[in-house]
């Protein structure tokens, strides 16, 4: 029997998962690591963590399973995007990485604009300049750390650096790459236009492949310390969303995806690049070779849901001990005695500001309409809406884009829901679908297993091994209802708008 291995590097643990050749879960590990916040806004990482964590997690799978390191056939990585690693010569680690999620570089993502140009800038990397990206972080290193940049030789993204640790090569492949801002995501290649205005070297940046090919093989010193064979291949792999649309079947025109986690994240797979001209979502390439995805985030989607458990829902967090189920299967239990419309509340999710489609970082959360009569429950089922309704903002710019979606799967927490995948239903007037799945973990080993010639091509891979589990079709009368709703949601952001950076002063 052939085995392949799927390595997710994320911001909370590395999650490593051992699958057969029917790409069936034989075993998995996970190690978790901090997050490091040295001032407001700033987060950093170890790469040694990510490492630590990767070698460990190898060496569990195969030692629980007793499967050997030779019929391991390949291994495919997946990651956070976005985050800084920077070598010196020896190959050491220089300073911390700043990941994905810091917000320190708003003066380098204006010099990034003033020296590409707004709109080469979105041609080119398709993408306005965000302070999440990579690109604005490594000028923050020249601009504040000088003796730092003079010493790097090499840039890597988080998980390129497990795949220099595991192989020795200095790869990365088009997906991950493209949350860099480095890369003309349309050619699928560095952008030289990019990187002179930048005055960056184009030797500290990784060889760029498509996400099924081959990058390199394990180092004998790697195999002695994980238990797999040297020699064993390594393919590009893919960013995080990029990977989960893998595991999840989201790889042909039509099909998308919604993650209701932390953030939301409303995807679509094309074949057809399109850009949004405003900016409002990402377009990067897809770990199908020759596709691209768009990619919609509201920031605090099952963060708003967090925020009002642990503020105002100490009781059903109790009972829920009591009965060793989830507060948020009770939380959905009230929320569900409530009509649609909250009795006419309204809830903006803003709560860190917003990514998708506003672009906004001082907007922050509001409650609409509220009133004497409202308890509890019209707050929590106002706040699951207004999540939904903010999604359903993403779903209208990809679809304004011409970016068709006849499929869209429900996945991350939020999509265990029974109540919130209805309300998604009903809100995008689509049915909405769900698939047991390992996600980004699952989907690295599909590209795994493409690499080392065990199956043909993604999409035939995708299609042979994953099935729906359930879907949930709109409730024709929900339907208007909801649609009335949002409509007013639609209205407030622009209403509040100045209030907000009034406020933010
Ligand atoms: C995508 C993004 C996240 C991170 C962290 O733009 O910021 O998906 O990769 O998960």
């Amino acid at each position: 029997m052939a085995y392949l291995i799927g390595i997710d590097i994320g911001t909370s643990a590395t999650k490593t998962v051992l699958f057969d050749e029917e790409c069936r879960v034989i075993a998995s590990a996970s190690e978790e690591y901090p997050l490091y916040q040295p001032h407001n806004g700033w987060a950093e990482q170890h790469p040694e963590d990510w490492k630590h964590a990767t070698f460990a997690t190898i060496a569990a799978v195969l030692n629980k399973s007793g499967v050997k390191g030779s019929d391991v056939k390949g291994i495919g990585l997946s990651g956070q995007m976005h985050g800084l690693v920077m070598l010196d010569e020896n190959n050491e680690v220089i300073r911390p990485a700043i990941i994905w999620c810091d917000q320190r570089t708003g003066k380098e993502c204006e010099e990034i604009t003033e020296r590409v140009g707004k709109e080469r800038l979105m041609q080119i990397t398709a993408n306005p300049a965000l302070t999440g990206f990579t690109a604005s972080k490594i000028l923050w290193v020249r601009n504040h750390e000088p003796e730092n940049y003079a010493r790097c030789k090499h840039i890597l993204l988080p998980k390129d650096y497990i795949r220099f640790a595991l192989t020795g090569v200095f790869a990365t492949e088009v997906s991950d790459a493209s949350g860099m801002q480095l890369l003309d995501v349309p050619k699928r290649q560095w952008s030289t236009e990019v990187l002179q205005k930048l005055d960056i070297n184009p030797a500290l940046l990784a060889k760029v492949y498509e996400s099924p090919e081959v990058t390199g093989e394990v180092l004998p010193k790697v195999a002695a310390q994980t238990g797999l064979a040297a020699g064993t291949p390594v393919v590009g792999g893919a960013a995080d969303n990029a990977a989960a649309a893998v595991g999840t079947g989201i790889v042909t025109d039509g099909s998308a995806f919604t993650t209701i986690g932390t953030s939301g994240v409303v995807y679509a797979h094309t074949s057809k690049i399109s850009i949004d001209a405003k900016g409002r979502v990402h377009t990067f390439c897809s770990a199908v070779p020759g596709c691209w995805l768009v990619l919609g985030c509201t920031q605090a989607a099952g963060l708003s849901l967090n925020w009002f458990r642990n503020n105002f829902c100490q009781e059903e967090v109790l009972t829920a001990k009591g009965m060793e189920v989830s507060p948020y299967f009770l939380m959905d239990k009230e929320a569900a005695k409530v009509p649609i419309g909250a009795n006419r509340l309204l809830y903006l999710p803003y709560l860190m500001g917003e990514r998708s489609p506003h672009l906004d970082p001082e907007c922050r959360g509001a409650f609409v309409g509220l009133s004497g009569i409202h308890t509890k429950r019209d707050l929590l089922r106002a706040v699951m809406e207004g999540v939904t309704y903010s999604l359903r903002d993403c779903y209208e710019v990809l679809k304004e884009m011409g970016v068709s979606i006849d499929r869209m799967m429900a996945c991350g927490g939020g999509g265990t829901s029974p109540l919130w995948r209805q309300m998604l239903a009903d809100v995008y007037n689509c049915p909405v679908s769900t698939i047991q799945s390992e996600g980004p973990a699952l989907g690295v080993a599909i590209l795994a297993g493409v690499g080392a010639g065990l199956f043909p091509s993604v999409p035939e891979a995708c299609a042979h091994f994953l099935s729906v589990d359930k879907t949930c079709a709109p409730v024709p009368e929900n339907v208007p209802q909801y649609e009335h709703f949002y409509k007013i949601y639609t209205r407030l952001y622009g209403d509040l708008k100045e209030s907000f950076h009034l406020l933010a002063q």
